[in-house]
């Protein structure tokens, strides 16, 4: 097992749970087998992410793009995202994990708006980990979600142009309080954002594996880890910079 430094942990790591599909479809299974073992995956994961001391874990659950998938996976996968919330609810009480989601809740069945909204208020007082799922979630939405928010604020006379920073901007996207991703994993070889957390994803350090999700193990998350630890993050500065003592 790969050695990792528990001091160098990412505080915030995301992931593009990617590669369900074609997991199931090598093994000639119906792409929602691959789905229903990417859950198990994604239990590994948090476990794995809580114990390891990571303090933020944002997961790509389902884009705003995949509504365009055929009618019967969509409805499949909502089934499983209701079953995957309810086991999830007790081990997430238990490990003292505080659950979030991102994305555009109205566009969600209203039964899964209701699940979410207990598991959401059942966690609120959790002090772990803060778990997020982005569900119906893309970025470039996000965005416009969030400036037309301000834009309704300059209109109102509340908010001045001037007064338009980054940081305001950040409070008004749907992940307002959570720290940028330090890491972000896609998993399945495919080498790109596909509209997930971009504004937040600015200086992220970015890890692509070719293991399909579903196969994502204990280990190959920790030779992720391990790879993000060896990485000097220099945000426009030298090497030289980040290496003076003084
Ligand atoms: C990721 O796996 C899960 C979702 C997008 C919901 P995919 O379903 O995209 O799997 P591939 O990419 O087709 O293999
Ligand atoms: C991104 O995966 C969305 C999730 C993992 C939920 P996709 O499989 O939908 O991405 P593209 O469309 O291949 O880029
Ligand atoms: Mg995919």
């Amino acid at each position: 097992m790969t050695e990792l430094d528990p001091t160098k942990m990412p505080r915030h790591l995301a992931i593009i749970m990617d590669g369900n599909g074609r997991w199931a479809q090598q093994r000639m299974l119906k792409r929602i087998v691959g789905h229903q073992r990417g859950a198990e995956t994604v239990q590994m994961v948090v476990d794995q992410a809580s114990n390891l001391g990571i303090g933020y874990l944002t997961l790509f659950a389902f884009s705003s793009e995949n509504w365009s998938r055929p009618k019967l996976e969509v409805q499949a996968l909502m089934a499983l995202l209701k079953k995957y919330i309810r086991n999830e609810l007790r081990r997430m009480l238990k490990n003292n994990i505080r659950f979030n989601v991102i994305g555009n809740r109205a566009d969600l069945p209203p039964e899964i708006n209701v699940i979410l909204d207990d598991a959401l208020q059942q966690t609120s007082g959790n002090t772990g980990m803060v778990l997020t799922l982005a569900l119906s979630y893309g970025g470039r939405q996000e965005i416009v979600r969030a400036a037309a928010k301000i834009a309704q604020q300059v209109q109102d006379g509340t908010l001045q142009p001037e007064q338009i920073t980054e940081s305001l901007f950040s409070q008004h996207l749907d992940t307002a309080g959570l720290p940028d991703p330090d890491l972000l994993i896609r998993t399945s070889g495919e080498m790109r954002i596909s509209n997930f957390l971009l504004w937040q994803l600015a200086y992220a350090e970015l890890y692509f594996t070719d293991i399909n999700w579903p196969d994502l193990t204990i280990n190959t998350l920790h030779a992720a880890l391990a790879d993000f630890q060896a990485r000097e993050r220099r945000f426009g500065k030298t090497s030289a910079q980040l290496n003076q003592r003084s």
